[in-house]
């Protein structure tokens, strides 16, 4: 097997949650919209990013806090990034798993300069602790620090300069409320359509110097699953494919061809996927199946199934959550060409 075969034998396997490469992290910066006139779609939350920009560049103050949520890929961090190069600030990176101690977080504030965004990722995983040095930073641009220990400790306050803090988070259900209260906006990114994702995979295509036609670029966008992410991934799978098969051009034939061989179906579905839809048809066999269960029998983490599989799984109509637990639908079964047992709910 070519060291080029093995390599789409890797990449084959995983197509939603691949580990993403250090080529692969920097291509995905390198398509990053870099203004909000570049990012496609979320109409109605980039229209109130406007006003909320618009109206603290007029008032030449710092934006409010801002928190995006929504799942992996959809474009938080892009917007955040947005942010800051629209406001013509810094922009420091960091994320809750990161900042273990509340004195990284201390040493991250008194750092910033003037007006600088900070970004935090992951924002439900922050500790408590890590939390309490955060809330008068938010509300009052102020850092509360202990010196000393025992009977001699004292707490001195230092100020800090403006600064917006900007978080992300697949889930706001676990971002503690007292947090989720502190930001003056709260942006919900919800799944892109076949159109939005069309214009998304042309405009990386012309980055990456692909020659994709139209056709090709619905066929693309319909199976990504409504995420962006996705769309530039099987986008660079293609065009793999047609490198090693001496396409010039990639065509809707081209398209299929080369999804067919990773694995992606008309759903946008990949190997997880239908190992997910198969176990709740089959193993299972119509029985409501607890997401921890449903984890330990694909082989994967519970936050990876809840995160980055089962929101386009619901939103396609191929599995409901009940209060009892997850069920394939009447579509998952005739998707995957299988039969309903009959005294099964569907
Ligand atoms: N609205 C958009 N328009 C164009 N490209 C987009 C858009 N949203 C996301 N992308 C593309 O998708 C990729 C992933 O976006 P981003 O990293 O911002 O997602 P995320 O929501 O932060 O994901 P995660 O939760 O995994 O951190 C980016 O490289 C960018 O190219
Ligand atoms: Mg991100």
């Amino acid at each position: 097997m070519s060291k080029h075969e093995l390599d789409l034998e890797r990449l084959s396997d995983h197509v939603v949650t691949p580990e993403a490469t250090e080529n692969e992290r920097r291509v995905e910066v390198s398509l990053r919209p870099p203004t909000l006139a570049d990012f496609v779609g979320q109409r109605d939350l980039v229209g109130h990013l406007q006003v909320v920009l618009g109206s603290a560049k007029a008032r030449h103050q710092s934006v409010d806090h801002l928190l995006f949520a929504g799942p992996p890929g959809l474009g938080k961090t892009s917007l955040a990034s947005i942010v800051a190069s629209e406001m013509g600030s810094g922009f420091r990176v960091t994320s809750g798993p990161v900042l273990s101690r509340p004195g990284d977080l201390a040493a991250l504030l008194t750092d910033l300069q003037d007006g600088d965004v900070l970004f935090i990722d992951e924002l439900h995983r922050l500790s408590r602790a890590v939390e309490e040095v955060l809330y008068p930073a938010m509300e009052d641009l102020r850092l509360d620090v202990m010196i000393g220990r025992g009977p001699s400790a004292r707490s001195i306050r230092l100020d800090l300069p403006n600064f917006t803090l900007v978080g992300a988070t697949t889930r706001t259900g676990l971002v503690a409320a007292p947090l989720r209260d502190r930001f003056g906006f709260i942006g919900q990114l919800d799944l892109y359509d076949v159109a939005e994702l069309t214009i998304i995979a042309t405009r990386s295509a012309g980055l990456l110097k692909v020659d994709l036609e139209a056709e090709a670029a619905t066929i693309i966008a319909s199976r990504s699953r409504g995420t962006p992410r996705i769309a530039n991934r099987l986008l660079r799978r293609v065009r793999d494919f047609a490198s090693v098969n001496d396409h010039d051009r990639v065509d809707a034939e081209v398209a299929i061809a080369a999804l067919a061989l990773f694995g992606v179906d008309e759903f946008g579905l990949d190997k997880i996927d239908r190992r997910i839809l198969r176990l709740l048809c089959e193993q299972f066999a119509s029985m409501p199946v607890g997401l921890t269960t449903l984890a330990h029998a694909c082989g994967e983490e519970p936050f990876t199934i809840e995160d980055a599989y089962e929101p386009y799984l619901l939103r396609a109509g191929l599995m409901v959550r009940t209060p009892r637990g997850r069920l394939a639908t009447a579509r998952a079964y005739e998707h995957l060409g299988i039969q309903p047992r009959q005294d099964g709910l569907f």
